[in-house]
């Protein structure tokens, strides 16, 4: 028996996914036991229909339930001891006794915590193990676990119009990894390479620890400036065209195809790097770069940690035709650094559509998580905020346009009151903009915790 009730700030959704979860763990629902359809549980409880399905996506999506075709949800088997390991503990038991001292985590690179799928990826680990089992006392394929580029190349041109053949995949240990490839692989070109300014800070340290010369190029709504980037004279740039990070913009198709004749004429590399695709909100999808030019000299990069997980360190690039040889003799003998099990369990994942259902359902996720958060922006800042980049991934940009007391000031307050916030200023190789602005990640944050997370930052934004 299930009780929704509206003295509590949770949504019913919320209550319910709580409830169920709680009898799973403690054992009262029964591994294999089938829920109440959908239609019959609210029914039951005089709710909507879509406050139980939410309910049961949310369960489904971290693996405490499964589905059966035409047969509805049952209660996933959970080994002796998940309960104890889960990484997201319910409210109830959570830290007893200690104060909660992160309460509202804007980390940009942060996902829902309990998110990731474990009854499927359990499953897929398991067939790997016994697939693979041979394969276990030799060395693989230097590029990557042959069945993975096969999935990949297929996904990535469904949903990204990449096209390319498997040869040309190189499965990487994150996106530094494949940037110092990269780096050793461009050695017979100029040592230097063009960045967004602002930008993603990670990949400067790469290129100069390879001994790059960096260009800041200036970026505006319509991606990086290309006459800039001429004049900056580097012959690679790095680029974030389809969720530009950190300000969110999307370059328009007319400059993307200026950006690949730049490469093109001058004999030019660009790096493209598609590190959140998957989460567009709003609006229609946009090709990729490659997939406007798949024979350019542009190298597609890509990973599974914006929607799976980042620590699995399961990333992956696709080189243009002309850098294969450099790549082969540079890296011919190099073994992968991905362990085999966790390239086949992916590829089983993606294979039996787990992959794209995750994909499916963390949008949702984010996109609820989004939505309340640029309500409670609207709310709590009204016209002192302009929200940059909105509509896609992880983050957006809060913009301060009335009297605030500075980032510095912002961060040092929010330390202070359980808030985690990212500096802007992380992301700019030189001066950061006049105005503040705040990098707000929601990927980690609780629902519920938007609205009241947002009403503190408003009044740490407050004064001088
Ligand atoms: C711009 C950008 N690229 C790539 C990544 C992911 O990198 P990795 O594959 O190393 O986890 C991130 C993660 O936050 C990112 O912000």
């Amino acid at each position: 028996m299930f009780i929704l009730s509206d003295s509590t700030p949770l949504p019913f959704y919320k209550q319910l996914y709580n409830q169920i979860r709680e009898k799973i763990l403690a054992g009262s629902l029964a591994p294999d036991q089938k829920l109440p359809s959908v239609r019959d549980l609210a029914a039951e409880l005089s709710t909507s229909r879509n406050t139980v399905d939410a309910a049961y996506q949310e369960l489904y999506s971290e693996g405490f339930i499964y589905s059966r075709e035409r047969s509805g949800y049952f209660v996933s088997p959970l080994e002796r001891g998940f309960a104890s390991a889960l990484p997201y503990p319910s409210p109830r038991r959570s830290h007893p006794g200690k104060p909660d001292q992160l309460r509202y985590d804007f980390h940009p690179a942060r996902l829902a915590p309990g998110t990731f799928p474990v009854a499927q990826w359990r499953n897929c680990y398991l067939e790997a193990l016994r697939d693979c089992a041979d394969s276990l006392t030799t060395y693989t394929e230097p590029q990557g676990d042959l069945e993975l580029r096969t999935n990949l190349r297929e996904y990535l041109e469904r949903s990204r119009g990449v096209i390319c053949d498997e040869g040309q995949i190189i499965i990487t240990s994150g996106l530094q990894h494949g940037l110092e490839l990269l780096c050793r692989m461009m050695q017979d070109r100029r040592p230097s390479v063009a960045l967004e300014e602002p930008g993603y800070h990670l990949p400067r340290a790469v290129f100069a620890n390879n001994g790059y010369h960096l260009h800041k190029v200036a970026t505006h709504p319509s991606g990086i400036d290309i006459d800039h980037l001429r004049s900056s004279g580097s012959g690679i740039v790095y680029v974030t065209p389809s969720h530009q990070l950190p300000l969110g913009h999307v370059m328009p198709v007319a400059n993307r195809l200026k950006l690949i004749e730049w490469a093109q004429t001058g004999d030019n590399l660009i790096l493209e790097d598609d590190y959140d695709s998957e989460l567009r909100y709003h609006g229609k999808p946009i090709s990729s770069l490659q997939g406007l030019r798949p024979d350019g000299n542009i190298v597609y990069l890509g990973t599974f940690s914006k929607v799976l997980s980042p620590t699995l360190r399961l990333s992956y690039m696709v080189l243009p035709r002309p850098l294969l040889p450099a790549y082969r003799a540079h890296f011919g003998n190099y073994f992968s650094t991905v362990p085999l099990l966790e390239q086949r369990c992916m590829a089983k994942f993606m294979e039996q559509g787990y992959w794209e259902r995750h994909v499916r359902r963390m949008r949702t996720l984010y996109q609820q998580k989004h939505d309340l958060l640029l309500a409670a922006i609207g709310r709590e800042f009204g016209a002192d905020g302009v929200v940059l980049g909105a509509d896609a991934g992880l983050h957006v940009v809060l913009r301060l346009v009335s009297e605030n007391p500075g980032e510095a000031e912002i961060l040092h307050r929010a330390k202070g009151s359980g808030m985690r916030l990212v500096p802007f200023s992380q992301m700019c190789a030189g001066d950061p903009p006049a105005d503040t602005h705040l990098l707000l990640g929601f990927g980690g944050l609780l629902p519920e915790r938007i609205d009241e997370g947002v009403a503190l930052l408003r009044t740490l934004c407050k004064g001088r």
